[in-house]
């Protein structure tokens, strides 16, 4: 079965929404970086890394279905912030917006009776649900320990180790 244009233009709609998600990690690392938190900073390099991978998965799958995938435009992101924790609370509602885009794409897929754009999709449903519970679990420890020097330099102990 052909993948339907509107699939496509929806998929390549969301290489560029991985991307920019990429680009807005990369600047919290830069953030960190720069406010000497180097466990955060490497918390998030590593994030920007996974979402360069969720990008490239969509891109294999256009390719592998046959259809044309553009190569987007990346928005510039935020680059400063007040302390970590309105880093995370950015990163935790990000992650929920990407959530709701991903649920969009398999609405789309179910209405096209498209079953093997939805099996792919599944696997970004699962991924999108570890990335709510990770990012919104480090923002739920620093509220909990403080954001204040002493919390932030504990979570950004623990975040070196990922
Ligand atoms: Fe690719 Fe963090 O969503």
């Amino acid at each position: 079965m052909k993948i339907s244009d509107a699939m496509v233009a929806a998929i390549n709609d969301q290489i560029k929404a991985e991307f920019d998600s990429a680009y807005i990690y990369l600047a919290m690392s830069a953030y960190f970086e720069d406010a000497g938190l180097e466990g955060m900073a490497h918390w998030m390099k590593k994030q920007y890394k996974e979402e360069v991978e969720h990008a490239e998965k969509f891109i294999d799958y256009l390719y592998e279905r046959g259809a044309r995938v553009i190569i987007p435009e990346i928005a510039k992101p935020k680059e400063s912030y007040a302390d970590a924790l309105e880093v995370f609370k950015t990163a935790y509602a990000h992650e929920q917006y990407v959530t709701s885009r991903i649920y969009k794409l398999v609405d789309l897929a179910s209405g096209e009776k498209d079953y093997a754009t939805l099996s792919m999709l599944k696997w970004y449903v699962d991924e999108q649900m570890e990335e709510e519970d990770n990012t919104g679990g480090i923002v739920s420890k620093l509220e909990f320990l403080g954001s204040d020097k002493h919390g932030t330099y504990i979570v950004d102990r623990e975040l070196a180790a990922r």
